[in-house]
């Protein structure tokens, strides 16, 4: 049978290719308005948090270590008021076998992926997640295909996505490199077609419940060595799995740590703009992803994200490009550590938020990433001047995504900036009314209260404020 390949026609297919490639009918869990059972689905498609720990430690991964930067948090003291600076610790994920927190989510993914019989496994991600999977289906003895979105239309590819691909290929994954724009999800959904492989997408419950061994570690490990549970946990975040996952663990662990998202400022850069594609010193982390996907998490490649940051997060700060070169550079310089960009986000924003703590308070990073050839800070600020950005030293808060990267010229400079938190909650209630085109029912009503981690009167006056 000849199937029609248009654009169209593959994009009309899109449900049953999904059906056919995740194993989970998304439509038991739907109300038919605009809530859904979030809770049954993680319980009904995911495993519980022992049998992750089992899957994940058999290949593994896990069980990373937290290191205390004492370096760090001695130089951020210098700067706080009298008292102030709490201690700053980082779980060092990179010690995962793909070097990061990603190989949590792959170990759950491809382990699922074997046990229904699929031969092979299909990522489309431009980041780390590829090279989790990659390992993960070397591991696990199945065939991995990632799909990157990786040039501009001149074929330019960024130094990151780059090395990416080089570190797939190298664990024996088939890299489908392709230019920016809709392109990809057309590839992505005709190569699960036509390989019949398994959508290892990043926001399967599998994958997200895969991350709540992270939290969970978190909360046994500070309780081990330092007695109490992080007071605050930062949180890199773009499409949200990482602080889902990771606070969904903690609270499986009992602990009522504050959680704080992170993502570096790229306002004003269009994420699918093909001239703006290459101006972008960072790939993930950033709040390109960070703000959509939080203010509305079903736009992933599954029907129904397992991704809900908002429901978690109690804090959204951004950290500048420049910060966070700058702190991967402290960190290796006083600590000895050289990490990649997605962890050192979060850390720019630790540092800054220790300061507004108790010296006898704990602050977690919770993830290091590994850094390689296309991740340094060198590679990265060459190919930032090649595309027209200027390096300059100066006061990070001045930096305008696309046009500049302002290095603090002291390290007193870094300094998050608070997200409007009413103002994220609402946005999500606005897209959830706008995307599905419901009038919203009562059960939504509570949905939504959940979905905002607020309460059903800030809902009701968010419709209300809509309405006018
Ligand atoms: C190392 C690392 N940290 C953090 C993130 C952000 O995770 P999420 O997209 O789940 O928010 C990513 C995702 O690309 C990553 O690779």
């Amino acid at each position: 049978m000849n199937r029609d390949n248009t654009y169209s026609a593959v994009m009309a297919r899109k449900p049953e290719i999904m059906k056919a490639s995740v194993g989970i009918d998304y439509s038991v869990f739907e109300s038919g308005s605009i809530s859904f059972d979030y809770e049954r689905m993680m319980k009904e498609t995911g495993y519980t948090l022992a049998e992750m720990q089992d899957i994940q430690y058999s290949t593994g991964v896990g069980n990373t270590p937290i290191l205390e930067l004492k370096n760090i948090t001695a130089l951020a003291r210098k700067f706080a008021p009298q008292g102030k600076g709490a201690r700053i610790f980082i779980k060092d994920e990179a010690a995962n076998p793909s070097g990061s927190f990603k190989a949590r989510r792959a170990a759950n993914a491809v382990y699922h992926a074997k046990k229904l019989g699929y031969k092979g496994v299909i990522a489309a991600t431009s980041g780390n997640y590829g090279a989790a999977v990659a390992s993960q289906a070397a591991m696990q003895g199945l065939k991995c295909i990632v799909v990157q979105e990786c040039y501009d239309s001149k074929g330019l590819g960024q130094p990151e996505i780059i090395e990416k691909a080089r570190k797939c290929e190298a664990l024996g994954a088939e890299v489908v490199q392709l230019t920016v724009g809709p392109e990809l999800f057309y590839k992505f959904l005709l190569l699960l077609e036509e390989t019949g492989y398994f959508n290892a997408s990043l926001y399967t419950p599998f994958g997200i419940a895969g991350v709540e061994t992270l939290g969970y570690e978190i909360a046994m490990q500070c309780r081990e060595k330092y007695g109490k549970d992080p007071d605050v946990v930062v949180c890199t975040n773009a499409g949200g799995g990482n602080l889902t996952g990771t606070a969904r663990g903690l609270i499986k662990a009992g602990a009522k740590s504050e959680i704080v998202a992170a993502s570096v400022s790229l306002k004003g850069l269009h994420m699918a703009s093909d001239e703006q594609f290459n101006k972008k010193s960072f790939t993930t982390g950033h709040t390109g992803f960070g703000i959509p996907f939080t203010t509305w998490p079903d736009r992933s490649d599954v029907p129904r994200s397992a991704a809900r940051p908002l429901r978690y997060m109690d804090r959204y700060v951004t950290v500048t490009q420049g910060e966070v070169f700058y702190m991967t550079e402290t960190l290796a310089s006083l600590e000895g550590l050289e990490k990649g960009p997605a962890g050192n986000t979060a850390l720019a924003a630790a540092f800054s938020i220790a300061q507004e703590m108790d010296q006898d308070q704990i602050i977690l990073v919770q993830e290091t990433e590994y850094t390689g050839a296309g991740k340094h800070i060198q590679p990265q600020l060459a190919f930032a001047k090649e595309n027209g950005i200027e390096i300059i030293f100066g006061n990070p808060a001045e930096e305008v995504p696309g046009k500049n990267i302002i290095l603090p010229a002291h390290p007193s400079m870094i300094k998050v900036k608070d997200s409007d938190m009413a103002k994220l909650r609402r946005s999500l209630v606005k897209n959830a009314l706008e995307m599905t085109g419901k009038t919203p029912t009562e059960e939504d009503v509570e949905f939504l209260a959940k979905e905002t981690k607020s309460d059903v009167e800030f809902v009701k006056n968010a419709i209300s404020e809509l309405k006018k």
